[in-house]
């Protein structure tokens, strides 16, 4: 990490993706797809909750402590009994072939070169098994968007678990798509010829259910097999908590809820069962007028941080944001947008460097607060403040 920031203070810059978070948004906007971007940088409704996450990080802030011996800092966090190198994991982002033909195996090929834990989406555009062999020993999850169909879930749980994926993650939040207007008024159909080889259209059951219903293969009517596969996954009546029953069948390993954002579900989640939950608003993209994510961060943790693993996303954009959310309570945090963004403007290594950057950035913060590890993250660190206007 410190070889980074070293480089960047001798050299004329660093390469490829800059370290401001503002610039590279910036930046990926004037590199990618005009679709693909707004796809990424887009919130849902008028970005109000989008916008809220950011501004609660600014209301808290960092109390540095001084002469405390911090060299050879040592970012190592255990999640579920084992140790990962250090407290960010990628975040589950479908349908990365829009950004960069470097898609999800070029990003789990380079988070396991890191050591960062790649948690892959089921709206991918690379399949279960190749990114299984693009990750090799790197750690790995998975990320389910729950199917209304029983053996289509089953089926993704037992690929998931034959390919080494070692925690499940359900994503809650998402059973409908949100009012988005971006991709509303650009329409949805782009990203539908993006995702030609998604896990659906590898995964047997869906094949063989849309072969008995269609008379073809998937891929030779890419459109309809879409929205058949979308229709099963993103709308209806969600499920409820007695469901949680069927995923701890099919699941020997851990199970994390993504999307919590109330108290109350947070300890629904202990009470069946789960092992962990991820405290997010899916970074501002499902329910406009949602609060800020870290506001409900240290409530939850109150209410449930000595009986599950709370790890949080939503608004992460600095090394110092890392280090807030750790110090409400997070064991750990997801990075979405930023990689996204590295991986459209310089592919995989692009968003290699984004997530170098920031743990580089959370290293020097780290020893600029006075923390020596990631324990030291805690709730003497920060304060809350308001600032008017
Ligand atoms: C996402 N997110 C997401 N979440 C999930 O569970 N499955 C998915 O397939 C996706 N896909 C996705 C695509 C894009 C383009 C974005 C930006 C986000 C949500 C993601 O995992 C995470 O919760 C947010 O990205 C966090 O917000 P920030 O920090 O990126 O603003």
């Amino acid at each position: 990490q410190n070889e980074l920031y070293k480089a960047g203070m001798f050299a004329q810059r660093l390469p490829i993706v800059t370290t401001d978070p503002n610039k590279l948004e910036e930046q990926a906007r004037s590199k990618m797809a005009l679709t693909s971007f707004n796809y990424v940088s887009g919130g849902a409704g008028e970005g109000s909750t989008m916008d809220a996450n950011r501004l609660a990080f600014r209301q808290w802030k960092m109390v540095p402590r001084m002469l405390r011996p911090t060299s050879g800092r040592d970012f190592k966090v255990n999640l579920f009994g084992e140790t990962y190198d250090s407290p960010i994991l990628m975040a589950p982002i479908g349908v990365q072939q829009i950004f960069h033909q470097d898609k999800e195996t070029g990003v789990a090929e380079v988070c396991a070169e890191i050591g960062v834990p790649y948690i892959l989406s089921t709206a991918s555009s690379s399949s279960i098994e190749e990114v299984a062999q693009a990750s090799g020993n790197g750690p790995r999850w998975y990320q389910l968007y729950w199917p209304q169909s029983d053996d289509i879930t089953i089926s993704l749980l037992e690929r998931a678990k034959a390919n080494g994926y070692k925690v499940l993650v359900v994503t809650l939040d998402t059973w409908a798509m949100a009012w988005r207007p971006a991709d509303l008024d650009q329409g949805y159909v782009p990203f539908f010829k993006g995702v030609g080889n998604t896990n659906g259209f590898t995964d047997p059951v869906f094949r063989e259910k849309f072969q008995k219903k269609y008379g073809a293969a998937p891929e030779e009517k890419a459109l309809e097999a879409s929205a058949e596969w979308i229709g099963d996954v993103f709308s209806g009546a969600p499920h409820t908590w007695d469901h949680i029953a069927l995923l701890k069948k099919h699941w020997d390993g851990p199970i994390v809820l993504k999307g919590i954002q109330h108290p109350d579900d947070a300890r629904l989640a202990v009470e069946h069962g789960c092992d962990g939950i991820i405290v997010s608003n899916h970074g501002g993209r499902q329910l406009d007028g949602a609060i800020g994510s870290l506001e409900m961060l240290p409530e939850i943790v109150e209410a449930v941080g000595d009986k599950c693993t709370v790890l949080f996303d939503s608004g992460i954009r600095t090394g110092v944001d890392i280090i807030k959310a750790l110090s409400l309570g997070a064991k750990a945090v997801l990075i979405g947008r930023p990689v996204v963004y590295g991986l459209g403007i310089g592919g995989k290594y692009g968003a290699k460097q984004v997530l170098q950057g920031l743990l580089a950035d959370l290293d020097q913060s780290m020893g600029l607060a006075g923390i020596p590890d990631i324990a030291g993250c805690n709730r003497s660190m920060v304060r809350r403040v308001q600032y008017g206007g």
